[in-house]
């Protein structure tokens, strides 16, 4: 079943689905655009992402969109078994590249879209997908195969731009004006807090602990370099230990238990 959590202005039908997912695949493809352009963005991630999983010890992982992998590479040097899955055979590779031989051994590389994959039935301690909702459209269908792979009791960690926020709004009205001058790389579906909450919890999923925190800046502010970028972010929302202004987060990430 289809669900209308998305923008009604892009139907997917079976046609425009393999547009998209080709377009998202070259988007990712020519990646130098996420990678420096995310820094900031990517290593809070990583550090929200080891936060979460602190005490769980999780001996199976699977990164489902893992990019360049820097969210999951320290499950494999503590001994994890780690699945690193992209659509963009390029992230891969360097993932690949980032790790030792000793470390290769404990990782497998699928190359594939996610709903495509048809990975075991609960065979993973641990789930992440961070900064991969936003090129879903079918927040049912991504739980319900989400919760199938995960074991139960297993923990799935969650990323998504909550589309009802205010600074999202701005930054997606921003965003429609300059796609009259530039051409979006691929088209990115908006789901709101509300919809994503009742669509992993209807699949199974109970929500343990939530992080938030802005990324967009407005226009004027968004040469400030990365660095000083991650240091802000965290001057003004803290830490998962230390939150502040939670209710200000418009980037959300979640650890559920199945
Ligand atoms: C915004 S990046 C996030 C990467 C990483 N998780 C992080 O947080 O840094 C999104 C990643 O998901 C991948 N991706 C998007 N849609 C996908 C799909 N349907 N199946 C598999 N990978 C997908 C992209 O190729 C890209 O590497």
């Amino acid at each position: 079943m289809k669900n209308n959590n998305s923008k009604a202005k892009f139907h997917m039908t079976e046609e425009t689905s393999i547009k998209h997912t080709e377009k998202v695949k070259a988007a990712f493809t020519d990646h130098d655009w996420y990678l420096s352009g995310y820094e900031a963005n990517i290593r809070i991630r990583s550090e929200v992402v080891a936060r979460f999983a602190k005490g769980e010890s999780p001996k199976t992982v699977a990164d489902l969109g893992c990019g360049d992998g820097s969210l999951s590479i320290s499950f494999l040097e503590q001994g994890a078994a780690v699945t690193f899955l992209d659509i963009s055979a390029a992230m891969l590779k360097i993932v690949s590249t980032k790790l030792s031989l000793d470390l290769r051994q404990r990782a497998t590389f699928i190359n594939s879209d996610f709903f495509n994959a048809n990975l075991p039935q609960e065979s993973f301690d641990l789930a992440i997908f961070v900064g991969v909702l936003a090129y879903i459209d079918n927040l049912d269908e991504a739980a319900a195969q989400l919760r199938r792979i995960v074991r139960p009791g297993g923990k799935l960690i969650l990323e998504y731009t909550d589309a009802s926020h205010v600074m999202a709004r701005l930054n997606f009205a921003y965003r429609t004006l300059a796609s009259r001058f530039r051409t979006p790389k691929c088209h990115t579906f908006r789901h709101k807090r509300r919809d994503i909450n009742s669509a992993f919890m209807n699949a199974g999923f109970i929500p343990l602990q939530s992080y938030r925190y802005i990324y967009t800046l407005p226009v004027v502010l968004r040469s400030i370099s990365q660095e000083r970028r991650y240091h802000w972010i965290r001057a003004v929302f803290g830490s998962v230990d230390e939150p502040h202004r939670q209710w200000f987060g418009s980037e959300d990430l979640t650890i559920y238990q199945a």
